[in-house]
């Protein structure tokens, strides 16, 4: 099953798991619609070979996925155990991100982990599945947004996804030199975020870049901050931190200041090289495990290696960016 939001790369590991899986190692697979949410309703399909063919570059996933978490469900845990008897499985290959793995080391079944998320921050990988596609996708379009800063004389604030790491945003800051970047892992300074755009303006051009990740906070108390409604399982949909920030920039250093939020195309559309070698990679190893027996486990890589982790490690907490990468000047927490 694919559970959570979607991101490319996801058909990959569907494709690399049944082909492996089926031509080699004789295994069956029965695809699951929409996460655990196909799962608790008995809504799956076979999947062979000829289900899989020519998928590997395509964007989103053909299983559908959803964000239903079992354990929030009523009677949710013991129909993800009758589902294993009813279509007479051994165990879950679990496609998911935070959220899913984190529910899948809850409800306890047999089940092995493939970290996907463009946020990447799932523990155990150095990268996860759909993150190298979307902040190259982030940088593309921040390029873009540099001759329109220009002919304008604008400072340019761009939201980019990111709930609790800054990934996204500090890789596409970085890669775009963008003057200014707000992440997740720190509270930032809009004071200090103006000095420097004010610092911008002086001396080195006519136009400021400032990269926004939907989940970075001002420092409490210095700005107003959006009011989020939550999703189906409470937590806060995100999303308009950049027009804040653009706001007050504009307010406090009188320049000309527009906002752009990338939002769900940063998901969309086909995966990169690395993120369809990385799924592929994953997915097989998952096999690996599901046919070892070694439930329990997220496969991930580490270097060139892949490696396990156990699920209530990987369930523990995220991946966020650490502090001897967001230290730099251009992230405004410094
Ligand atoms: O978890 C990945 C992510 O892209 C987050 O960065 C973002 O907050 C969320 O998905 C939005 O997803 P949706 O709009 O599908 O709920």
């Amino acid at each position: 099953m694919t559970g959570g939001g979607d991101c490319p790369g996801l058909n990959a590991a569907i494709r690399a798991a049944v082909r492996y899986g089926d031509e080699q190692l004789a295994v069956s697979f029965v695809g699951f619609r929409d996460g655990w949410r196909g799962v608790l309703d008995g809504d799956a399909r076979e999947l062979a070979i000829d289900d899989v063919r020519g998928i590997l570059p395509q964007g989103g996933t053909i299983l559908g996925t959803s964000g239903t978490q079992p354990h929030r469900v009523e009677r949710g845990v013991d129909r993800v155990r009758a589902a294993l008897d009813d279509h007479h499985l051994d165990g879950f290959v679990v496609i998911g991100g935070e959220g899913t793995i984190g529910a899948t080391s809850i409800v306890g079944v047999p089940a092995v982990g493939v970290p996907k998320t463009i946020d990447n921050d799932v523990r155990g990988t150095d990268a996860s599945i759909g993150f190298t596609t979307a902040a190259q996708i982030a940088t593309d379009l921040i390029d873009r947004l540099y001759s329109t800063a220009e002919s304008h004389n604008r400072v340019m604030v761009c939201e980019v996804m990111g709930r609790h790491a800054g990934w996204i945003g500090w890789t596409a800051g970085v890669a775009t030199a963008a003057d200014v970047i707000a992440v997740p892992e720190h509270p930032f300074d809009i004071d200090l975020v103006c000095r420097r755009i004010r610092g911008v303006l002086a001396v080195r051009r006519p136009f400021a870049i400032v990269v926004v990740s939907e989940g970075a906070t001002p420092i409490e108390g210095t700005l107003d901050m959006p009011v989020y409604p939550l999703d189906e399982n409470g937590f806060p949909k995100l999303g308009g931190i950049g027009a804040v920030v653009a706001e007050a920039i504009g307010r406090t250093t009188g320049f000309e200041t527009r906002v752009t939020v990338l939002g769900h195309v940063q998901r969309g559309g086909s995966p990169c090289a690395f993120d369809r070698v990385l799924a592929t990679r994953l997915a097989r190893a998952a096999v690996d495990e599901a046919v070892a027996g070694r439930w329990g486990s997220v496969v991930g890589m580490h270097g060139d290696e892949v490696i396990t982790t156990p699920i209530d490690e990987v369930a523990a907490g995220s991946r966020v960016v650490p502090e001897s990468l967001w230290s730099i000047p251009e992230v405004v927490c410094t």
